[in-house]
């Protein structure tokens, strides 16, 4: 019987893996791992954790973008140490890894969507040991996918859109940045899009972007969340990544291309309005 074990299975990203698993109910046995469950960064722990046959999936990271830019070390022994040891575990005893990485890998300069091939440039500490964690993860395990995400938000936690739903009860007007373009992806889809790939044996061994379809700006993405709430969008005003000081660069495009996705024979994502309507319609 296969298995399935979720790392970071407290995070935003790993509560949607494991309660879709479960889901399923295809009888695989999963096995949720929070950071205080397993550490990623203790070798030994990861070896005891990573049974042969199973998959994993990689959804522990240091996340926190701004504070990693001068605690770089402690985001690269968790970024890249730590998938490192994930990938060395799964090789010893052949199970897969399926590892979560970043738009920040590339600089944002671009005007078209990334390859998967597309040169990396990260900008920013985080990119940098997200990087590292993808280099790292192929040194040790040749089949392991990587599946590059951006913007992921949920209905609850903390992040963009429950923000702006915070802050569309607490504001008259909010300024939200209209240079930086990504796309805005549901956890709940992403989850649904590396469980896919789980159940087939066939994907090994490379690199796959997944996001929801399409593109917005953080402006827009606020407009459409005021939107779907029945509040005014036009409360949401327009500003400049200079306005708005950050301690980490963010790239300004980091749309990510779909065509190794489809190639690989998954699922399209859905729209991110959609995506976006049907997480709000969700929220409580
Ligand atoms: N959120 C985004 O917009 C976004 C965009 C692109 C890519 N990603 C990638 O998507 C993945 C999931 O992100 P997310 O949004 O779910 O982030 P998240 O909510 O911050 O979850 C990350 C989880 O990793 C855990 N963790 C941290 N250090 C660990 C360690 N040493 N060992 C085990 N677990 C550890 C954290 O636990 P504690 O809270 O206890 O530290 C947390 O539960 C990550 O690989 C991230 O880089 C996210």
């Amino acid at each position: 019987m296969n298995a399935i074990v979720v790392t970071g299975a407290h995070g935003q990203l790993g509560r949607r893996v494991v309660s879709l698993a479960a889901e399923r109910g295809d009888g695989v046995e999963v096995t949720a791992y929070s950071s205080a469950d397993l550490d990623i960064t203790d070798p030994d722990a990861v070896a005891a954790a990573v049974g042969a046959g199973a998959t994993v999936i990689n959804c522990a990271a240091y996340t926190a973008v701004d504070a990693a830019e001068t605690d770089e070390a402690r985001a690269l022994a968790v970024n890249a140490d730590g998938p490192r040891n994930l990938a060395r575990a799964c090789g010893r005893v052949g199970a897969r890894l399926i590892h979560v990485s970043t738009d920040y890998v590339f600089d944002g300069t671009a005007t078209e969507p990334y390859e998967v091939d597309a040169k990396t440039a990260p900008r920013s500490a985080y990119g940098r040991t997200k990087r590292a964690g993808e280099l790292a993860v192929y040194e040790e395990l040749a089949d392991a996918v990587v599946v590059r995400t951006a913007w992921v938000y949920d209905n609850s936690g903390k992040n963009f859109v429950t923000t702006m739903r915070r802050l569309e009860g607490e504001r008259e007007t909010v300024s939200v940045v209209s240079d930086q373009i990504g796309s805005p992806t549901f956890a709940l889809d992403l989850a649904a899009g590396l469980l896919e790939i789980e159940a087939d044996p066939a994907v090994l061994g490379r690199t796959l972007h997944f996001t929801n379809a399409g593109q917005a700006s953080w402006f827009e993405l606020a407009r459409a969340v005021f939107t779907h709430i029945g509040a005014d969008a036009e409360r949401v005003k327009p500003c400049s990544s200079a306005d708005y000081v950050a301690a980490a660069p963010r790239p300004a495009y980091s749309v990510l291309s779909s065509t190794a996705w489809a190639e690989a024979g998954l699922t399209p994502a859905r729209p991110w309005s959609d995506a976006l309507s049907a997480a709000l319609a969700q929220s409580t």
